[in-house]
């Protein structure tokens, strides 16, 4: 792959990487798209890395369907499908990760102690190895993003990574491969993400300034579903994932929140704008 990318850059190409886990959904394939259009050649990566899991996580029953992804993948014009195995990224004995401080220690790095030490090793390495011009990331996972953006700055990388909107189904839940853990009742349930965002939304808009009594909202609607348990509803500032007491200027509404055994993710932004 390496060796195959260096061919690609010394002919001028431009090279876009689309890092995932597999399982690929429309959010996933938006950003294929985007890559496709904005370069001469679109990599996607499909690698379940066992290092953002912790012990008593999903990394064993996480969802694989690679027959079905490659054939996504192919029909949407992706050029290179990359789905090494975990001994050639780690290969033993492994003693080298990539941690980006602070932007990692609020928000999901509680509840997941070590997750984005593992994202960031492994888009890292991904990056090493694809040599890409742009990286395609969701906003679903809006820490993710954050911290993979400073990690090329702060390690002059030279690949500009691109965030692209939330995909969602139609009653707002946010498109994820873990859906597919959902059973019906918990899919119902778990519209309740996006409808607690929508409210913290709607209470900003009226004028309400006050992130405790935001929550509390939240809180409240979100327990009425009886298969939810809330992990963490926060409002942070949207660069430094501050905690905020009045929600102004860039703003990102997050929340985690698990659905029976199923831990989701979701937020929202908003913009200095929207206060008006
Ligand atoms: O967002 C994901 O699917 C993963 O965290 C990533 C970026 C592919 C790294 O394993």
């Amino acid at each position: 792959m390496q060796e195959y990318s260096r061919c690609l850059r010394r002919q001028g190409k431009r090279i876009g990487l689309v890092p995932t886990m597999g399982y690929l959904h429309e959010g996933h394939l938006s950003l294929v798209r985007r890559s496709v259009r904005e370069n001469d050649k679109t990599v996607v990566s499909v690698f379940v890395n066992p290092m953002q899991f912790g012990p008593r996580e999903d990394f064993k029953k996480y969802p694989r369907a690679f027959k079905r992804d490659e054939e996504m993948l192919r029909r949407s014009g992706v050029d290179v499908l990359f789905y090494p195995s975990s001994k050639a990224v780690y290969p033993e004995p492994y003693y080298t990760t990539v941690n980006v401080e602070y932007l990692t220690e609020p928000l999901c790095d509680r509840s997941r102690p070590g997750h984005f030490r593992g994202v960031t090793t492994v888009v890292a390495k991904l990056f090493n190895i694809t040599t890409p011009d742009s990286a395609y990331f969701g906003r679903k996972d809006a820490q993710q993003a954050a911290v993979i953006k400073k990690m090329a700055v702060d390690l002059n990388m030279g690949i500009k990574i691109v965030t692209m909107p939330i995909v969602r189904e139609k009653g707002g839940l946010a498109m994820s491969s873990r859906n597919a853990y959902l059973s019906e009742e918990e899919r119902r349930d778990a519209a309740v993400l996006y409808e607690a965002l929508a409210l913290a939304k709607g209470m900003i808009k009226k004028g309400r300034r006050s992130s405790g009594e935001i929550k509390d909202a939240m809180r409240g609607l979100i327990r009425k579903k009886k298969t939810a348990k809330i992990d963490y509803i926060e409002i942070v500032n949207e660069d430094t994932f501050k905690n905020i007491s009045r929600p102004t200027g860039k703003v990102l509404i997050a929340l985690a929140v698990y659905i029976g055994r199923t831990r989701l993710i979701d937020n929202i932004r908003l913009k200095a704008g929207y206060y008006q």
